[in-house]
């Protein structure tokens, strides 16, 4: 039986450290991102990022971040899901939650930085890439971006 997956956007603190752990993981942990490019100013209570978590049972096992980035455009951020899950439809889940979000928060379009062997990944929910590729924290990133209907 497929597994089935809890998305929220995070409310509480419990949740934003849910999130939090699950980035760690991914990011800090498995993709060697230092830690304070990792976590940074849009993290900090009291900014406007909407922050999301999924679960499987107990367990946070996917995580995400949007925040405004111009008049109407969000941008996604810090999309990861943990090595165990990928493959299951999560990405997209967190995704679809995230893009439902931006649109009643009256966002127009969504522009992120995709890590390059994510392209695919991205491409496949509709955003298409703008610009060259560059690097940050020394991984090859490509802008995307999709209008939101
Ligand atoms: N390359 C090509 N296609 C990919 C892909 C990849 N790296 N990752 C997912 N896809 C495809 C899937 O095959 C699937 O296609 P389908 O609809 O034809 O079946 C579709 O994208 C959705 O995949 P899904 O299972 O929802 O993706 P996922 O749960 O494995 O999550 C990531 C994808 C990128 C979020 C996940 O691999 C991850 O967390 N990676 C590490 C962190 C990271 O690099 N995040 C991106 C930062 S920009």
């Amino acid at each position: 039986m497929p597994k089935t997956y809890e998305i929220r956007q995070v409310q509480t603190d419990q949740e934003k450290r849910d999130a939090l752990s699950v980035r760690r993981t991914v990011f800090i942990e498995e993709q060697q991102v230092p830690e304070e490019l990792e976590i940074d100013e849009h993290d900090e209570a009291g900014t406007p990022t909407l922050h999301f978590v999924a679960y499987a049972g107990d367990i946070p096992v996917a995580a995400g971040r949007l925040r405004p980035y111009a008049p109407g455009v969000g941008k996604v951020e810090r999309v990861a899901v943990l090595s165990g899950e990928r493959g299951t439809g999560l990405g997209r889940l967190i995704m679809q939650e995230m893009e439902e979000a931006a649109r009643q928060n009256g966002y127009r379009k969504l522009k992120l930085n995709a890590q390059c062997h994510a392209r695919r990944f991205y491409e496949k929910l509709g955003y298409a890439p703008i610009g060259d590729v560059f690097e940050e924290a020394g991984i090859p990133h490509i802008s995307m971006e999709k209008p939101l209907s």
